[in-house]
């Protein structure tokens, strides 16, 4: 559940159902900054299979097919966004595909993804499953694969909104089998003004990466 200044969100297929997406606090047509920066700036190659969780619009992931990953994936416990992604993109982007699903519960194979981008996803589940995600994202991700997280700082003043996390919140998360690589203060974009206050977070699946 995520508290917004409308109310609490408890079902999200009914908020794509009722509200203009472009209106919404994530709403960005350009891909986020800080990983655009980060695949500008690093050695990753821009193939493999990534994975965009939690797509809504699904700009982040029309961006990252633009880039020339070899499939990028936009995920959606949403059917109603799913399927709107599906129409306005898939014909468009061979390389896009859009995808139901529930990361709780989720469909993907192990070892699958060798990039994850959570962009607002993470955030809004409360505390109890966030073991449960972290136990999804490390089995669908690859050994050595990357997963790019933004989430709300807790330097955000704003009353209402999703959870917030201080850098060691992350680090006492993740670390145990992810080696955090950077995690730096910034901000969400979307269309808040003032922007909210978040953490960009760059970390890596531990484990030996398989042949083949
Ligand atoms: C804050 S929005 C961010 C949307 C998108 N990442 C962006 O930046 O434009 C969070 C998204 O997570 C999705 N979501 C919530 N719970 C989910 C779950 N259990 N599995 C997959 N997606 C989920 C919501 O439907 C929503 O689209």
């Amino acid at each position: 559940m995520i508290k917004t200044t409308k109310g609490n969100i408890r079902n999200w297929d009914d908020y794509y159902k009722k509200e203009e997406i472009e209106k919404m606090p994530w709403y960005s047509e350009r891909l986020d900054f800080d990983l655009e920066e980060e695949l500008n700036s690093t050695s990753i190659p821009k193939k493999g299979i990534f994975l965009d969780l939690g797509t809504g619009p699904g700009t982040q992931a029309v961006k990252l097919a633009n880039k020339g990953f070899d499939i990028v994936v936009g995920s959606d416990i949403s059917e109603t966004v799913i399927n709107r992604n599906k129409q306005l993109y898939e014909n468009r982007y061979p390389n896009l595909k859009f995808v139901i699903d529930n990361i709780l519960n989720s469909i993907f194979n192990d070892n699958f993804f060798d990039y994850i981008f959570d962009r607002g996803c993470f955030h809004v589940f409360e505390p109890k499953d966030r073991s449960i995600y972290f136990n999804q994202i490390k089995r669908i991700l690859k050994p050595q694969g990357i997963l790019f997280l933004k989430c709300f700082s807790i330097d955000e003043p704003m009353k209402d909104g999703p959870h917030r996390f201080s850098p060691q919140d992350l680090y006492d998360i993740f670390s145990i089998d992810f080696y955090i690589i950077n995690i730096k203060k910034t901000f969400f974009e979307g269309t808040l003004n003032p922007l909210p206050k978040a953490l960009f977070t760059v970390m890596k699946l531990k484990g030996n990466p398989k042949n083949g």
